[in-house]
């Protein structure tokens, strides 16, 4: 695979070259990260091995990928969206901590692992979440990025940070009782930490306003079809190919996408947001991977 300047693979080369380019330099970046947190938490170990333990567990790294991606779309070079890919699976590994925890959707399998407080208790999974969220601000800020930059990845990653938590208290309320209702709570809970892993990607290689619109676009609908996908997925998968339970809605008595409007309707709606999400990637002159990508979401086992 040829390497360039900028760090990326070469225009030419493939989706699963690419996504296997990602995964391993993501999970290389991540471990490094990982090493540094352990020498500075001596003193509360089981803290920073908390976190490591969620965070290392795999995952498909989805919001990584997208916000390397738009940096490479933008322009950028790949070690400057490294903060950004980094510090959004921290905040999405946090978010998926605390929603497996027993006050909210109290489920014992994450990442085909035991979950968090499964493997470390309840008062250190909350506490490995808490952390691992001040520790993605930290990251920000301590990368060698511009202070404008940073200063707008910090925003960008809090404003949407606390909208995906709006949206999980909307969610545990339950009584949603219209698809319009539900696809409203959809857009605070799951498309807005893919809006800020696209948009990061983007403002860490300088994109403009334009672009940034666009990106926004994009991934808001990617997020609806994203967790349609996964309400599918929650009915018609199993535990083995997930790596987290199934049922998990029902066994919450929640309306879902699937309850309100039966699985095909439900499949239809996730090829409309798809399409959406695309049209709006046509402003980039390499698409190629990112409607390479969100076609696979699509059709996703995982
Ligand atoms: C799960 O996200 C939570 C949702 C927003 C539906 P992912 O499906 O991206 O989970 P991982 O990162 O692959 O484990
Ligand atoms: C979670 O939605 C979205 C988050 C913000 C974590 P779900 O509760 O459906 O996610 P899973 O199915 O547990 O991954
Ligand atoms: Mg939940
Ligand atoms: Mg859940
Ligand atoms: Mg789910």
């Amino acid at each position: 695979m040829e390497i360039l300047k900028s760090g990326y693979p070469a225009s030419d080369t493939s989706y699963q070259d690419m996504v296997d380019f990602y995964t391993a330099y993501f999970e290389k970046e991540s471990e490094r990260y990982i090493e540094e947190l352990k020498k500075k938490s001596n003193e509360y170990s089981k803290l920073s091995e908390a976190m490591a333990y969620s965070l290392s567990a795999g995952g498909k790294r989805i919001r990584p990928m997208l916000a390397y991606e738009f940096c490479r779309v933008c322009g950028g070079n790949i070690a400057d969206a490294t903060p950004a890919a980094l510090a959004i699976e921290m905040i999405h590994t946090f978010s998926l901590i605390h929603d497996d925890l027993p006050c909210m959707d109290d489920d014992d399998m994450r990442r085909g692992k035991p979950s968090c407080h499964k493997a470390y208790g309840e008062a250190v999974a909350l506490l490995a979440g808490d952390a691992l969220t001040i520790e993605a601000f930290c990251v920000l800020a301590s990368s060698g990025l511009s202070p404008e930059k940073v200063k707008r990845m910090i925003q960008i990653l809090g404003e949407c940070s606390y909208k995906m938590t709006g949206g999980q208290v909307v969610d545990i309320g339950g009584d949603i009782e219209n698809t319009e209702l539900l696809l409203n709570m959809y857009s605070y809970k799951t498309s807005q930490l893919i809006i800020a892993a696209s948009l990061m990607g983007c403002v860490a290689a300088g994109a403009d306003e334009v672009k940034q619109k666009s990106v926004y676009d994009y991934a808001y609908s990617l997020g609806l079809a994203f967790q349609i996908i996964d309400d599918i997925l929650d009915v018609t998968s199993d535990k083995e190919t997930l790596g987290k339970p199934v049922g998990s809605d029902e066994k919450q008595n929640k309306n879902t996408i699937v309850t309100l409007t039966g699985l095909d309707n439900a499949r239809e709606l996730a090829r409309e947001y798809t399409e959406k999400a695309m049209a709006s990637l046509e402003i980039f002159d390499e698409n190629q991977f990112l409607k390479a990508l969100t076609n696979k979401l699509l059709g996703r086992k995982k």
